[in-house]
């Protein structure tokens, strides 16, 4: 899928789907987050294929994207769920979701969080430290209801992507170090009662290209798997995480058959072939499924650059300022050639900071109040936005052909501060 599968240009405007963009914006004002839901059906059957008849669980990384609509799209088409937090777990069970699907990740979980997702019948707590494994086993025997738990096992390899999504090294908060993780299972395993072994778990980052660092990992939990089975510690399920990377610009993204026909041959050539594969992706579900429309409201010109300054800023769409990600930008109608004269521009927001930049050095032909798409938005778009310098959040909008819907309206500027109170009386 590329940024523009399912947002074509139809007589020179682009559309999602089958509905013109500025009849969203006319109708809904921008900034407004626009989501396919083929483009949604579409990677999801991406996922389906690769894995035929393997047992293979698809958890989607909710991370990526909460919006009820998009969960329960992905309920409906039989996904599982990967959650971070109680505030996941809520919006999981929001959708009715089956708890018995989900699967619970994450370095801080707290007590609350821990007899919610017990109390709802989790399909697994991803652990994360002995700390954590001691405080599940409290809480479970406290609740009378036994914790199943896998560990997450940090595997030390080079998931070869940006430093702040990259999760599987040595020096990461994450997981278990691969030496200590027999360890803590054989803890686990004497925890009778209390936490009952079903899994092992590593996830080593985001928006990776290539195969190599699954394999990678994946033969280091191969090995761990043999040694525990040899201590009479059988698992049911092996979880390799998310990660899998889309096209923002030229990337050759890993497919998901390309990963799983080699996750498949090495289970089988290990007798290891029973297991059930469980995946978390998240941006590879949505990320190509959104983007986000907003509006020129000025074009500023001096000695050193060209500015378009957009109504969406980086309260909206934080990854280009905090990771220097790119997301490509494109006129929604393009003027004709003759026009306007095409500058390279940086496109900034409204916020008051040198970082409020969603794009930089783009050739656009552009004039103010003309629309852009800053296009593979769907993936920590919304769920990072904030509502820095007193910003209500976008609009989110799905459209299916030629419907759609507001799954979350933009918010009002009362409700922003509608919980503060001054002190006096
Ligand atoms: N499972 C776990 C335990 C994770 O930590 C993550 C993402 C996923 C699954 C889903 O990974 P995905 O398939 O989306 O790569 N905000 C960053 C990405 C942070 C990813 C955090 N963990 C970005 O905008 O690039």
């Amino acid at each position: 899928m590329t940024p523009l599968s399912y947002f074509p240009y139809r007589n020179g405007t682009l559309h999602a789907e089958a509905v013109p963009l500025p009849k969203l914006a006319l109708e809904f004002g921008t900034p407004s987050f626009v989501y396919s839901r083929n483009a949604l059906r579409e990677a999801w059957a991406t996922y389906r294929h690769a894995a035929g008849d393997r047992d293979v669980l698809v958890c989607y990384g909710m991370k990526a994207n909460s919006n009820l609509a998009i969960l329960n799209e992905f309920k409906e088409l039989g996904a599982g769920f990967d959650i971070v937090s109680g505030g996941e777990l809520a919006r999981v069970l929001a959708v009715g979701a089956d708890p018995a699907q989900v699967v619970f990740s994450g370095v801080g979980k707290q007590v609350w969080e821990m007899q919610a997702a017990l109390r709802a019948g989790v399909k697994c707590f991803n652990v994360e430290s002995e700390a954590e494994l001691d405080r599940l086993a409290a809480v479970a025997r406290d609740l009378g209801l036994p914790a199943r738990a896998s560990v997450r096992v940090n595997p030390d390899v080079d998931a070869q992507t940006h430093p702040y999504i990259s999760t599987g090294l040595k020096e990461n908060k994450f997981g278990i170090p691969i030496d200590r993780a027999e360890a803590v299972y054989r803890r686990a395993a004497s925890l009778k009662g209390c936490i009952e072994v079903v899994g092992v778990d590593c996830h080593i980052g985001s928006q990776i290209s290539e195969v190599d660092p699954y394999l990678g990992a994946l033969d280091k939990l191969l090995a761990l798997i043999a040694r525990l089975g040899s201590q009479g510690i059988e698992l049911r399920h092996l979880d390799l995480g998310g990660g899998l990377g889309i096209r923002y610009k030229d990337e050759q993204p890993l497919a998901p058959r390309a990963l799983l026909e080699r996750v498949f041959e090495r289970l089988d050539a290990s007798g290891l072939g029973h297991l059930q594969v469980v995946l978390e992706p998240g941006r590879s579900l949505v990320g190509n499924a959104g983007i986000l429309l907003t509006r020129v409201q000025y074009l500023k010109h001096n000695d050193a650059r060209n500015f378009a300054i957009v109504d969406a800023a980086m309260n909206d769409l934080l990854r280009p300022t905090l990771y220097g990600a790119w997301h490509d930008v494109v006129a929604v109608a393009p003027p004709p050639p003759d026009a306007v004269r095409a500058n390279v521009y940086d496109i900034v927001g409204p916020v008051c900071e040198s970082g409020d930049w969603l794009a930089r050095d783009r050739r656009l032909a552009v004039r103010q109040d003309d629309l852009l798409a800053i296009l593979s938005a769907g993936a920590y778009g919304f769920s990072m936005a904030s509502q820095y310098n007193t910003r209500a959040r976008a609009a989110e909008i799905m459209v299916d052909a030629s419907a759609y819907r507001v799954v979350r309206p933009r918010e009002t500027i009362e409700s922003l501060f509608s919980g503060e109170s001054t002190w006096a009386p």
